[in-house]
């Protein structure tokens, strides 16, 4: 038994838990699947979005010549957003940044700074002024996680368990009372009062993705499976610059923050000829861009050139993908980089209002996993550790004070039936990206749809387990991807170029009974 029952060792799972900490005496356990530090996490680049106002400055600042506030910071995640995000949840992620990245200074984080001893902050696209503060240059996931894990190894509060797998949640009378959990091939139910989703993404449903191979939704099919809410779960959005080879590591948009610009097979930069922002427009929006382009022009490949950069910049700035782009044999400096989107991060997930509360009492949702509403039908760059800080804090808020209005979520009750032929995790991630990715439409759509009904996979090796997992997130995806008869955000859908209405409203799916 334990009081908070934490799963994922990301930044969402690791700042709850020490939010726990501070504030109650509640024995926390941490699950990671596989080592504590194989997350999403880790491997952030660019940095983490957040204006810093200057005392007495009520939310402004000034950088050089530029002006900064927490409304422009709205305003933006607002408008990559497309008209899908929580308007609420969107203010509060960016008002209560600041004291969440203090939190973080106070833990031992050593953001980049200035001589003059302010916050460095790097530009990223569709943001109006330059606000993301990094770590390292481009290491600044590692630069937050490192602080967090070793709090959490220091606190005798906290319980860690590295490779233990949560396979599913358990329920009582309605209400998540744990999980049973896989570690070295042994089952057990872990009870706990409070149990909290912080499962991260599932870039494992492509063929192509930047997420590490533990983002396999394990959170929204244990979610589903325990009858809580999910929605948005067509919105998965596409990074447009992932190295074209394998593993397929993500080129920084702060790279192209700092001038580096897209170029086709012919060299000619082509973004301007789908949006006035050009190369800084917003995520979807290049992604989408790009993959037109082939389709157009014919090619497997389009070229990120970082060469007006210069070696010394590069170098100093980015000396992660220094690295990364050299062991893949290219000198960045004086090279082109083939470049082809690949899938990055899920806007949709387990239903939860602004203290991580899902729909079934006794379980959170934080991080990635949770769909608070805050990125809509797109997110904005660098806002995700953001969440993972400020709905982390609330809901470890929540849990400490033990409010227990679990939120009513009107959601559409959806039946799937298990298919019977096998598939292999290779199977479903080439119908994902053959029909549900970057491009989609009806007829795509519905091959998808049923190939994915036709399968199941059993097992109970861990393996199995996230296959099965992935095929059902799979399903819930293609099937929310069907509904939406528009395009918006991440969802494009060629049948349906134009979006419906300036502002979207969410599919929200529940198992039904
Ligand atoms: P994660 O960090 O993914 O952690 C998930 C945790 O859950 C892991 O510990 C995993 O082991 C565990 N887990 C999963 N399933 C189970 C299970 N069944 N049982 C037990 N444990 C389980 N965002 C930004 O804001 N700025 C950036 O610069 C940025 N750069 C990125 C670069 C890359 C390459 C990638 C992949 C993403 C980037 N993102 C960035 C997105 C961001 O990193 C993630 O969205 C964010 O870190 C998610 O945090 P999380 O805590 O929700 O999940
Ligand atoms: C990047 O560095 O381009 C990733 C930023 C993000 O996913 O927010």
């Amino acid at each position: 038994m334990t009081a908070v029952l934490v799963i994922g060792s990301g930044i969402a799972g690791l700042y709850t838990a020490l939010e726990v900490r501070r504030r109650t005496d509640a024995q926390v356990t941490v699950l990671a699947k596989g080592a504590l530090v194989e997350s999403n996490t880790w491997y952030a680049q660019g940095g983490i979005a957040a204006v810093i106002p200057e005392p007495g400055q009520a939310g402004e600042r000034r950088l050089g010549l530029q002006n900064d506030s927490i409304e422009s910071h709205v305003a933006d995640t607002l408008a990559a957003g497309a008209g899908h995000c929580d308007r609420r949840a969107a203010r509060i992620l960016c008002s209560e940044a600041a004291a969440q990245i203090q939190r973080l200074v106070d833990l031992g984080t050593l953001f980049d700074r200035t001589a003059d001893g302010d916050f460095a902050v790097g530009r990223e696209a569709a943001h109006a002024a330059s606000r993301i503060l990094h770590i390292g240059g481009d290491a600044t996931g590692a630069g937050i996680a490192a602080p967090l894990v070793r709090a959490a190894q220091a606190d005798p509060g906290i319980g860690v368990w590295e490779h233990a797998f949560a396979a599913d949640l358990v329920r009582d009378n309605g209400r998540v009372t744990g999980a049973v959990v896989v570690q070295n091939g042994v089952h057990r139910v872990v009870s706990a009062d409070a149990v909290v989703l912080a499962t991260g993404g599932a870039g494992g449903l492509f063929q192509h993705s930047t997420n590490p191979s533990v983002a396999t939704g394990d959170g929204v099919a244990a979610a589903w499976r325990a009858g809580a809410a999910v929605a948005d779960l067509e919105f998965f959005q596409f990074h447009p610059t992932s190295l074209n080879v394998a593993g397929h590591p993500l080129i920084s948009e702060a790279v192209r923050g700092e001038g580096a610009v897209l170029r086709d097979a012919s060299g000619r930069r082509f973004m301007a000829d789908y949006h006035p922002a050009g190369e800084l427009a917003p995520r979807d929006v290049v992604s989408r861009s790009i993959a037109l382009h082939l389709a157009r022009t014919g090619g497997e490949e389009v070229f990120l050139d970082a060469t007006n950069l210069g070696a010394d910049f590069l170098a100093q700035r980015f000396p992660t993908l220094s690295a990364v782009t050299a062991r893949a044999g290219f000198d960045w400096t004086r090279d082109l980089l083939p470049v082809v989107p690949a899938a990055h991060y899920w806007m949709g997930g387990v239903v939860t209002d602004t203290a991580g509360r899902t729909s079934v009492p006794g379980l959170y949702a934080v991080g990635e996993v949770a769909r608070t509403g805050v990125h809509g039908a797109n997110r904005l760059a660098s806002n995700s550790l953001l969440e993972g800080l400020v709905f982390g804090a609330r809901a470890a808020e929540a849990i400490a004070a033990e409010r227990m209005q679990w939120p009513a979520v009107e959601a559409e009750a959806l039946s799937l039936a298990p298919g019977s032929v096998g598939a292999a995790r290779a199977d479903v991630q080439r119908v994902m990206s053959d029909h549900v990715s970057i491009l989609r439409e009806d007829a795509g759509l519905r091959i998808a749809s049923k190939q994915l009904a036709d399968w199941h996979s059993n097992g109970s090796s861990v393996a199995e387990r996230e296959t099965a997992n992935l095929l059902l997130c799979s399903r819930l995806v293609a099937a929310s991807a069907l509904a939406r008869a528009e395009s918006r955000g991440a969802h494009y859908r060629a049948d349906f170029p134009d979006t419906s209405a300036p502002e979207g409203s969410p599919i929200i799916l529940r198992r039904a009974p």
